[in-house]
């Protein structure tokens, strides 16, 4: 096992390496939000975030984990997640709900329901009448139905990608298994529209699976098809999925690879949740056996006890993957006894000796659905935990018939890789290269209805007919139209399943109903009657297989045409209306239609009719009765359009955008000779003058949903709405939690200090008695009654305390800043100084500076030194214990305004252009006479009165003796002003560290500085404010 995981390393590595490199190159910034998937497996759900700038990347939860429990504690008043929530199963089993996805979209009376009593009696289960469904009963007042529960686990993932992206998610791909059917692809859609979460598609999970094998090995796929077999064995259950790889031609992009499912096959129930309960029946058995004759209760009657072995049983199962044997154990298992028993490999591969033999029944199916045979398949990888069990792998093995199983794929985190890389592809915030995806359909889709006729004799009878509308393994998404030809009245036709042969018949009653909906139609009479001068063209029905694999009836229509003779004229109303609809549903080419979006995949042509191998008579019947087969979408125009030009709206429904993979086209093809091709728009105009009139009238429709019928949108409303209520009592809760633990540690922290011996210098002992007392009085009631206290009375005691202690804090707080603040102060003074004494210096000839602009800056050198004197000395008189005078604040906005005008200044020197020198008789320049009037100058600048600098030293430490203003024309000015220092080096400062004095003067001042653009003005205005 630890060389697997060694060898797996680099593995890892490489590809999050190539993941940076690819993902650098395809993603590109935006302004927009991070998007997220999330791989929801029955034990455990991976999520994983990518955001603008950021390459894709799988969520570490709060315990810093690559997997999260799909474990859901639901108490009265708290609720708990992921791993704390798996932690809760022993302690609170009846509360702490997992493996509920197993009851999606079942009704009560599904084996699935049974088996998961079965599995989890701890668990009650409530019956709603109306729904026909399960809700978790938790206690007499708190009742969730499984969509609720994985709700607000959906909400959690998405809490947790948050804190990981550290911005708001709103827009999702979540995984699904493939063989989830209608009933539970919808349920899953409402848990996330409670949890407001914007799905962007619902994928399966072995096509992401494969979309992230495709993603990281681009290189490796080219023009010849490529077989391999992905054989996810999970937790709750196995899917086998046959994907083939080639590069096609797409409109846009050109060629690209691509990805098709082409056979699915699953065991709904083999997986490693069945081994691991074997084995706690194993488990629970032997414990029994240890204390037989000790008249004790049986073990299995235990929650608790059974939910303790359950773990263990879960352990035991890892480690003899790769152990021979090991010893289960744990600690007061029951009645405070402890179970110690040795299990070995082969009593467990004993004990699931019938799970192993269904191992190949997936590959066999996923064969059969592809018309493949084991030959054609390249290779056959493991995903899923549980193909970790050499049981699996050996049988797996020998039903392939391969020399070894690929491991070459992160068979934890794949699934959720792929679903993100689908997310950023539908997101709008990325450039992704185009990957292009061609899902399969599993279950085939049927029409159906009853007709009356009548047959030549006279006899009249009725014919059921049916119209396969999405086929077995046909690609979606998929939009289809069926035309009813023969119906002028309203009329009902049922949606349900096709042949469902394939699935065994406990998979059939795991299914549920093989009905989906029937529709009745409301107005067809009435469509009639209003265009009776028309003709009819049928009534339409527009189907959608979207690209989550949900089926809707987008729309229904009565379809009219007419001749007009006249020359063409506005389209009448209604016919835009129609035309607009058609647009709006039919698909219509859209900018950003995107390879990984629905309009890459488009059906080939029709399948026949449902059983029409065995009853062709049938198929030319329904040819008869539906005139128009079902129509993909993406088709040319429909028969009825032959020989007439097509308006422009029947255009758009009838058109789908998108690119086109090449080798679609063929049955696009053989679609448009099967109906023959219409002639071109262009070509029809010069034939016929006449033009074609459509008009489209909406019809009324009703939907009896005979699968399972969704939340009502009243209940969904309600449903969310106290999911909301919920995620705010945690947060109220976690708010309270925090306050209480801030107040405690402020009691905590400030009973401390008062022992410092920095509190104690500037406190009385009376102040300290004082707050002391009122901390203990708080922390008292804190144990006392600060359990039921509220977040704001806990806030409150807070505020109290920190405002008795503000005093004390602040005069702390304030001793810690005045050597550094006071240092810098005198800093700057001597440098301002020093900069002035410079710009006397300057000859006259050569001056930059205004005398108002020199005397405006000693002025405020001086009052800066007057002030900074005067207060050290005032607060060297006050007791420490007093409020300070001196103020850290004050301080800093002295060095602001002296700051502000050296500055200027500086800025004004640096810009300055040297003067034209005036020449002398014999052609030469006049030297500027240095040092002119130098000693005038400084007798200006007031040196500090010496009593304050002793106070000062005394009462600010070391750092306060260098305080003293630097003497002008001293050693530090002469090095050139800075004395090693540079402004920049003076806290709170800005300067620019290369202005050193010397450069002041303009002989010295750099040459570029005249560049400056904005000089003019900067002097002009500052020189226009000094003079006025
Ligand atoms: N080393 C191992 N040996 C045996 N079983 C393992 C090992 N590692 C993980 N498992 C099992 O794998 C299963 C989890 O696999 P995975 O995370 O793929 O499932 P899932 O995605 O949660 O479930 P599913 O896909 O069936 O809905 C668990 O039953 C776990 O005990
Ligand atoms: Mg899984």
């Amino acid at each position: 096992m630890a060389a697997t995981v060694r060898r797996q390393r680099p593995r890892r590595l490489a590809c999050w390496a190539l993941m940076t490199v690819l993902l650098a190159d395809l993603l590109a910034l935006s302004d927009t939000l991070a998007v997220m998937s999330v791989d929801l497996g029955s034990e455990s759900m991976k999520v994983a975030i990518v955001k603008p700038g950021v390459p894709m990347e799988i969520v570490l939860n709060k315990e810093s984990r690559r997997k999260t429990p799909v474990t859901v504690t639901l108490k009265e008043n708290e609720r708990f997640f992921g791993d704390s929530a798996a932690s809760m199963a022993i302690k609170n089993p009846k509360a702490t709900l997992r493996y509920f996805q197993h009851l999606l979209g079942k009704q009560e009376n599904n084996p699935h329901v049974a088996l998961y009593k079965a599995r989890f009696p701890e668990h009650e289960l409530g019956f709603d009448p109306q729904r026909q469904t399960v809700y978790f009963q938790i206690s007499p007042q708190l009742q969730f139905s499984p969509e609720e529960v994985l709700s607000m686990l959906l909400n959690y993932s998405r809490s947790l990608a948050e804190d990981f992206a550290e911005q708001p998610i709103k827009d999702a791909v979540i995984t699904v298994p493939a063989f989830f059917n209608q009933a539970e692809r919808r349920a899953v859609l409402q848990a996330a529209r409670m949890a407001g979460l914007k799905v962007l598609q619902l994928i399966n999970d072995n096509t992401a699976t494969a979309l992230s094998y495709g993603v990281f090995r681009r290189k490796d796929i080219n023009s010849t098809a490529q077989n391999i077999m992905f054989y996810d064995m999970g937790s709750g259950s196995t899917v086998c999925t046959i994907v083939t790889y080639q590069t096609v031609k797409t409109k846009d992009a050109g060629m690209q690879p691509q990805l098709q499912i082409r056979g699915v096959g699953f065991d709904r129930t083999l997986g490693g949740l069945e081994m691991e309960l074997r084995l706690r029946e194993h488990l629970a058995g032997l414990f029994n056996e240890q204390r037989k004759g000790q008249r004790a209760k049986d073990v299995r009657e235990n929650p608790r006890a059974m939910a303790k072995l359950l773990r263990e049983a879960n352990r035991l199962k890892t480690v003899l993957s790769a152990n021979a044997d090991h010893v289960a154990q744990i600690e007061g298992l029951m009645d405070d006894v402890d179970f110690k028993a040795k299990v070995t490999r082969a009593e467990f591969e004993e004990l699931c000796a019938d799970l192993f033999e269904r191992v190949p029944g997936p590959v066999q199916q996923a064969l059969q659905s592809a018309e493949m045979k084991l030959d054609e398949i390249e290779q056959v990888i493991l995903v899923g935990g549980a193909t970790r069990v050499p049981k699996v792998q050996e049988v797996l093995l020998k039903a392939v018939g391969k020399e070894e199983l690929g491991k070459n794929i992160n068979a934890d985190e794949a699934a959720a890789m792929g679903a993100v890389y689908q997310a950023a592809a539908l997101s709008k915030a990325f450039k992704v290269k185009p990957f292009v995806v061609r899902d399969a359909v599993i279950y085939p889709i049927l029409v159906e209805f009853t007709r009356e006729v009548e047959e030549e004799t006279g006899v009249r009878s009725l014919k059921h007919n049916k119209r396969v509308l999405f086929s077995r393994m046909g690609p979606y998404p998929q939009r289809k139209v069926i035309t009813f030809n023969r119906y002028s009245h309203d009329f009902n036709f049922h949606i349900n399943y096709g042949d469902l042969g394939f699935l065994g018949p406990e998979d059939l009653r795991i299914f549920g109903s093989q009905n989906l909906t029937t529709v009745k139609l409301k107005g067809v009479g009435e469509s009639f009657k209003k265009y009776p001068d028309y003709e009819s063209k049928g009534i339409k029905a527009h189907f959608n297989l979207d690209e989550s694999g949900v089926l809707s009836l987008d729309r229904v229509e009565s379809v009219f045409e007419t001749l007009v003779e006249d020359s063409p004229e506005e389209e009448s109303t209604l016919t835009k209306l129609g035309n607009t609809i058609s647009s709006l549903f039919g698909g219509g080419s859209t900018p950003d239609t995107k390879e990984n979006g629905t309009d890459t995949v488009q059906e080939e042509e029709e399948g026949p009719v449902e059983g029409s191998k065995d009853e062709p008579g049938e198929q030319a019947e329904l040819k008869e009765e539906a005139e128009a087969p079902a129509e993909d979408t993406s088709s040319p125009p429909p028969p009825e359009a032959k020989g007439a030009a097509a308006p422009e709206g029947e255009k758009a429904t009838e058109k789908d955008g998108g690119d086109k993979p090449e080798a679609q086209k063929p049955s696009e093809k053989g679609e448009a000779g099967s109906e023959g091709a219409p002639p071109a728009p262009e070509e029809e105009k010069k034939q016929k003058p006449a033009r074609k009139q459509r008009m489209v009238e909406e019809i009324g429709v009703e939907l009896v949903i005979l699968d399972l019928p969704d939340l009502p949108e009243d209940q969904l409303a309600r449903s969310a709405q106290k999911l909301q209520d919920l995620t705010l009592r945690d947060l109220q809760k976690q708010e309270r939690e925090k306050a209480a633990n801030s107040l405690e540690a402020f009691i905590f922290e400030t009973q401390d200090k008062l022992y410092q011996p920095e509190y104690q210098e500037v406190s009385t002992e009376e102040q300290r008695e004082d707050i002391s007392g009122k901390l203990s009085a708080t922390s008292t009631w804190l144990e006392d009654e600060g359990f039921g206290a509220t977040t704001a009375m806990l806030k409150e005691k807070l505020a109290e305390l920190r405002k008795l202690c503000h005093g004390l804090f602040f005069r702390v707080e304030e001793r810690k800043k005045w050597p550094e603040r006071l240092s810098a102060l005198d800093n700057l003074l001597n440098h301002s100084s020093m900069f002035l004494k410079g710009a006397r210096l300057i000859p006259e000839m050569d001056q930059i500076f205004t005398e108002v602009e020199m005397t405006t800056l000693e002025k405020i050198i001086n009052e800066t030194w007057a002030w900074k004197n005067a207060t050290v000395a005032e607060q060297a008189k006050l007791s420490a214990t007093e409020k300070p005078v001196l103020l850290s604040k004050d301080i800093e906005a002295k060095m602001a305004a002296l700051d502000r005008e050296v500055q200027y200044l500086l800025n004004k020197a640096k810009f300055a252009k040297p003067r034209p020198r005036p020449r002398d008789k014999n052609g030469t320049r006049a030297e500027a006479p240095l040092n002119a009037s130098a000693s005038d100058q400084s007798e200006k600048v007031i040196p500090p009165p010496g009593e304050a600098r002793g106070l000062v030293q005394a009462s600010l430490g070391p750092e306060a003796a260098d305080s003293e203003p630097l003497e002008l024309g001293g050693p530090a000015a002469g090095e050139g002003g800075c004395g090693g220092l540079c402004w920049g080096a003076v806290p709170a400062l800005s300067w620019a560290c290369s202005l050193r004095l010397t450069s002041l003067h303009p002989l010295l001042s750099s040459p570029n500085s005249s560049q400056n653009p904005n000089r003019r003005n900067t002097r002009n205005s500052r020189q226009d404010r000094r003079e006025l």
